[in-house]
């Protein structure tokens, strides 16, 4: 169909990229410059005053999945309507599958090999799922033939709703009606996915599901370009990310790179007189290079759900989650015994306060503080 013009159009990198002044961690190194399949130069969109993406430099590779990461109001749907035309960007470019989108017909091409969730997808309640994507189909241009049915139904089986396909839309819950709007997304065939914020608004079923969802699709060798202003979502289902503060990119690059230097461990105690002393042990460990790779240890409060130990206090541990069982036995060693042994949730919000020198990133590094009040009970 378009399959042909893809080696027409193959991208050329000329230079240094702008992005090489931003914290980018790539540890495989540039991919070949083919493999670049979105690239925005520039990019730049002006609401009246307000910049509402600014001078964005992002690549999105072949078989990445993409995760735009940033708090309500940083550009993200901007930035992907900009990607599928919806929206004319004020300056710089994109490049989509090796050609600017300023060129016309290179970009009418290159948006059928593009599939897409930015607004949400109007079904049909009395509907089944598949009644809907013959309609979906119909209005895509896509001809009535035993072809597009065949696709609906492949479609219907990498959602993993064929089962439900007799049941009608209004009977779906939330986690497949968004299934759904993504089976739509497929029915050309895309290699390149785009979906804003896919499990916002989902219970928290639906978000696993959805999740699950993107995952397959990486693996069937489908490039996925995604919105979230959830880190953890990132962390579970992106292979690289771009962090986005009020249009800016603050940082991009892998994700197991960016986002898993933050986080590291949490320890909790039965008896509240473990935790000054678990704390002096790990500190000490960590300062005289019996184990270097505990970076610094300070008292947390446990977050809201979270089991609260007796005096009322956790312990953060900065280290690699993988030193999780090291941690133990140096505890251990000393007769200290954790009763919760867990990863530590980084929130976005500590996440860009790291990133840009705020407060989160000064308590890294600190001693041991003081007991913390009552904490001996
Ligand atoms: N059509 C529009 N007109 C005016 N301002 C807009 C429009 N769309 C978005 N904005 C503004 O641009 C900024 C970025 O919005 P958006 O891209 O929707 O962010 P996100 O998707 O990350 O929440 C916000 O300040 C938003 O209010
Ligand atoms: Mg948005």
């Amino acid at each position: 169909m378009v399959a042909n013009v893809r080696r027409s159009h193959v991208y050329e990198r000329s230079g240094p990229s702008p992005m090489d002044a931003i914290p980018v961690s790539s540890p495989k190194g540039s991919a070949p410059a083919d493999d670049v399949i979105l690239r925005t130069v520039g990019l730049t969109k002006r609401y009246g005053q307000r910049l509402a993406v600014n001078q964005l430099n992002l690549d999105i590779h072949r078989g990445d999945v993409f995760g735009l990461l940033g708090p309500n109001g940083s550009g993200k749907t901007t930035t992907l309507r900009m990607a599928l035309g919806l929206v004319w960007p004020t300056s710089g470019d994109i490049e989509i599958f090796g050609g600017s989108i300023t060129n016309t017909e290179h970009h009418r091409l290159a948006l059928q090999r593009i599939g897409a969730i930015v607004e949400q997808p109007a079904f049909y309640p009395f509907l089944t799922g598949p009644e809907n994507l013959r309609g979906v189909a119909t209005f895509a241009g896509m001809a009535d033939s035993a072809a597009t049915r065949a696709r609906i139904d492949e479609v219907l089986t990498l959602v993993s709703l064929a089962e439900r396909r007799r049941d009608s839309y209004k009977k779906y819950s939330l986690g497949m009606k968004q299934r759904l709007g993504i089976a739509a997304a497929l029915l050309n065939n895309p290699e390149l996915v785009i979906l804003d914020e896919p499990t916002n608004g989902l219970d928290p079923a639906g978000m696993v599901e959805v999740r699950a969802l993107i995952s397959r699709l990486a693996q069937e060798g489908i490039t996925v370009l995604l919105s979230s202003h959830l880190l953890h979502e990132v962390q579970q289902v992106c292979t690289r990310v771009g962090i986005l503060k009020e249009g800016s990119l603050l940082a991009q690059g892998e994700v197991n790179s960016l986002l898993a230097t933050e986080g590291g461990l949490v320890l909790g105690f039965a008896e509240a007189q473990m935790l000054p002393r678990a704390a002096e042990v790990l500190h000490t460990a960590g300062q005289s290079g019996s184990a270097p790779w505990i970076r610094g240890v300070h008292y947390v409060p446990p977050e809201p759900g979270a089991w609260i130990p007796p005096g009322g206090w956790l312990l953060a541990v900065d280290a690699p989650v993988e030193r999780a069982a090291d941690a133990n036995a140096l505890l251990a060693g000393q007769g200290i015994y954790a009763a919760e042994l867990r990863r530590r949730e980084a929130s976005l919000e500590q996440y860009f306060l790291a990133l840009t020198g705020g407060t989160a990133t000064a308590t890294r590094a600190e001693a041991p503080v003081s007991a913390p009040q009552g904490g001996t009970k």
